[in-house]
């Protein structure tokens, strides 16, 4: 049993990933502007206050930190300050705190500059084309970071669509791409169970694609997740989807 900081626990991914890791019996604490789920230690906090943010990371084994602006908008007004600054905070405080484990959530968006006609593998590299995207591809430069300089486990977990609300989802279902690089709750689950459980060594820096299964066409290659993680997803678009 670890005990695991989730910050962004009141979120679309937040909620699947606490549910997921209650029930695998870990004791799950959430960190979010707003209340967690019944059954998860709620702190109610902003990430952009380093002393709060380093006092709720105190005693924990790992964080997975999810709370972002989580989606393309205004750089300086609204991607700034979460995405970059509370990024610092956690990554800054998982250190001071000597947190074994660090799982930080990136995005499919990284790659979207790519052609979606051929499977984008991890090989690949990164294809930004938005600001969100970039606050994204420095999370996964400072998770390597730390990883390299400081002999911390981090994880960045490239996720895919996941709808948090029912008008996300309709904008999935509009995107040419978007039922294959869907991401259901449960499987979202699995992905963030397996990254808390699986043994990795001090050090390892690990970039990992985590989607369900495409519904028509492999646009992501998830090959290197199941070989470090084991994960294989189990649902494809609508299971698994909560609206
Ligand atoms: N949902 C997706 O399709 C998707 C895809 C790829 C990556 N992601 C990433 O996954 C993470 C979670 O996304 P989501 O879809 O659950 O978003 P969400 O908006 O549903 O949840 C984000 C949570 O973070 C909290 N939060 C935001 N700013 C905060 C702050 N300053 N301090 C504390 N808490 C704060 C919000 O209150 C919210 O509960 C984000 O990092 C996002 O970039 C999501």
């Amino acid at each position: 049993m670890a005990k695991v900081l989730v910050t962004g626990s009141a979120g679309g991914v937040g909620l699947g990933v606490c549910r997921a890791l209650l029930a695998a019996g870990h004791d799950v604490t959430g960190f979010d502007l707003q209340p967690s789920e019944p059954g998860v230690h709620s702190v109610i906090g902003d990430i952009t206050d380093r002393e709060v943010v380093r006092n709720a990371i105190a005693g924990n084994d790992m964080v997975i930190h999810l709370a972002a602006t989580p989606d393309e908008a205004d750089f300086l007004g609204e991607l700034l300050e979460p995405n970059v600054r509370g990024l610092f905070h956690i990554c800054d405080g998982a250190r001071t705190e000597q947190i074994k484990r660090l799982v930080l959530a990136s995005s499919v968006q990284v790659v979207s500059g790519h052609s979606w006609r051929q499977t984008i593998q991890i090989e690949d590299g990164p294809r930004v084309v938005n600001h969100y995207a970039l606050t994204k591809l420095w999370l996964e430069s400072m998770g390597e970071m730390y990883a390299r300089v400081f002999g911390m486990v981090v994880i960045a977990a490239r996720l895919g669509w996941l709808p948090r609300s029912p008008e996300h989802a309709a904008e999935l279902l509009a995107s040419p791409t978007g039922t294959d690089v869907y991401l259901s709750h449960d499987d979202a689950g699995r992905f963030f169970r397996a990254c808390v459980e699986q043994k990795m060594e001090p050090g390892q820096f690990e970039t990992l694609f985590a989607t369900s299964k495409p519904a028509t066409q492999t646009r992501i290659d998830l090959s290197h997740t199941t070989k470090v993680l084991g994960y294989e997803p189990q649902d494809t678009w609508p299971s698994g989807h909560a609206f």
